[in-house]
Parts: C-alpha cells; structure tokens; sequence
C-alpha cells in the first residue's frame, strides 16, 4: 500500500505517539485526518501538517460513527486512540470497567469495521492497531489492559486472514516501552534487562513499513522485551515462572503508584 496520496484516518494524534505518527504520514504525503478529544492540542497540530481535525470521544459509539461519517473514505486507518489503565481489578468500578474496554477495545472494533466496508468495496486499503507487547504478556495491575490488547490483537489476526482476499491489509504494532521526551513527570525506570525504551519517532517509522510492506505483526522493542513477549505468547506459564524472579512487574507496580488511571 502506498501511503502517498491515501487518506490515512488516525486516532489519538493529539498523544505522545500519535505526534509523531501525524508527522510521519504527512512526511509520507498522506491526506491526513486526525483525530483526538482536545482541540487545543489536534486543532494547531492539523493547521501545521495540512490536515483535516475531527474532534471525537471515541468511548461513544455514536461518536464513532459521527467521526467515520466526517472522515468520509480513508484508505489507512491508524488505530492509536487507548487509555492506559493500571489497578488491581478490586479498584475498578463496572462503569470504570466499561469505560476502559469502550476506548480501548470497542471503538477501534467499531471504527475499523466501518472503515473495512469502503476498503473491501474499492478492493484496497490498509488497517492498522497500535497495541503493545502488553497484547502478548500479562502483568499484575494490567488487566484492563491486558484485556482489551489481546482482544484487539485476537481481532487483527482474523481480520488479516478475512480481508486478505479483497486486497485489504492489516498490521499490528507492539511497542514495548515509549520514551516521553518532554514529560515534566517523573521518568519510569525500566530495570536494565529490558535493554530501555524506543522514541516515539521509531514507532512511527515501522508503522510506515508495516503498511508498505504488509506486516502482520511488528513488535518495536529492544532485543529483550522481544524475546520475552515472543515466550510469552508461546509458553504463558513457563513465561511467568521466570519474569517472577526479575520482577518483570516491577513497572507496572511503580506507575500504578501514579494512579489507578494512569492518563
Ligand atoms: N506510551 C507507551 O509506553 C506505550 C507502550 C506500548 C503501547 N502504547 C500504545 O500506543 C498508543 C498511543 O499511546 P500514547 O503513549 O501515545 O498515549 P497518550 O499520549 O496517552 O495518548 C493517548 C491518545 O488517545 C486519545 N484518547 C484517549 N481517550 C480517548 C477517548 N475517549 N476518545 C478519543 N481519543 C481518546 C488521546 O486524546 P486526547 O489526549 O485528545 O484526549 C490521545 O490522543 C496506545 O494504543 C497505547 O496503548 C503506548
């Protein structure tokens, strides 16, 4: 799939990572629509790259469907929109719960539905889920999020092998760790094992090949968290039993101290 010239659908582009996706696609030569809930942040940023701003919640269905319509027909839908949530699930209250799974797993099903009707139609077009190495490793204090990105990644792989046959790709991005290069708050200290965290920018470049070469999967990490979500996914148990003796959930354990919800 070309990314010159397609109209690319992106979500959460007012965030940390949806900047510098913004700022790829346009560098691409995408006609870009973009997508947050904050004007302040999506308005200038779409003035900058030439962009068309549709300010969404995308915890409401019919918000969903009022972006789709506003967007009218994308070629690329970039689905980066997620809340991060951390919390032992005894804290989490039903609508919490429900608020969490309608961001985080409900609209990007909706919304890529949708987009699904105009690609298998025209027999071209490209999906993309931006999900997290969280979508192959579980951890204390993740549930909520650890469900709805192995929903989501569930969701990519059938839809791949579905629209497969109309010419329609799909990808799924997994970062492991985002670097924040101008956070006022206090940085997470990953322990060394993990070999750190990648840039924003680094994402953003292999969402861009994932789309022009149609990858399946990317997981966008160092060497380390590579591996240990790549066991994850093959031997959940056996996964488990080790990272308990290097406290892989030490991290979660320290941002959950920030907050049950995290952003
Ligand atoms: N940061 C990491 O270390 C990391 C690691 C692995 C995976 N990821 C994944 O990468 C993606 C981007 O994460 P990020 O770190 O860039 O997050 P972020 O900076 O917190 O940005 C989140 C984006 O989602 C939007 N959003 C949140 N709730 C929304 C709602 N109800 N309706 C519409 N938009 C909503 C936000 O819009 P507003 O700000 O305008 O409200 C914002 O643009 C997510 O899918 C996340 O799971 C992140």
């Amino acid at each position: 799939m070309r990314i010159h010239g397609s109209t690319v659908l992106l979500t959460g582009a007012t965030g940390l990572l949806g900047q510098a996706l913004a700022h790829e696609m346009a560098e691409r030569g995408a006609d870009l629509v973009l997508t947050g809930r904050r004007p302040d942040v999506l308005d200038p940023l779409a003035k900058e790259l030439d962009a068309r701003a549709v300010a969404a919640d995308l915890s409401s269905p019919k918000e969903v469907r009022r972006l789709m319509k506003a967007a009218g027909e994308v070629d690329v839908v970039i689905a980066n929109a997620a809340m991060l949530a951390f919390g032992l699930l005894s804290e989490f209250t039903a609508e919490e719960v429900d608020y969490l799974l309608d961001i985080n797993l409900r609209s990007p099903v909706h919304l890529t539905r949708l987009a699904a009707e105009h690609m298998v139609a025209q027999q071209s077009g490209h999906l993309v889920f931006i999900l997290s190495v969280a979508g192959k490793y579980a951890s204390q204090r993740l549930s909520m999020y650890n469900c709805a990105k192995f929903g989501l990644r569930g969701y990519s792989r059938a839809l791949r092998q579905e629209l497969r046959p109309h010419n329609v790709g799909v990808s799924s991005i997994l970062p492991g760790y985002i670097r924040e290069p101008h956070s006022t708050k206090p940085e997470v200290k990953l322990p060394r094992w993990t070999g750190g965290s990648n840039s924003p920018e680094e994402i953003a470049r292999a969402t861009t090949r994932a789309i022009e070469r149609d990858r399946g999967e990317t997981v966008v990490s160092p060497l380390p968290v590579r591996l240990s979500a790549s066991l994850a996914a093959q031997a959940p148990d056996l996964a488990h039993a080790l990272f308990r003796r290097v406290d892989y959930d030490r991290v979660a354990r320290e941002m959950h101290a920030g907050g049950k919800v995290h952003r």
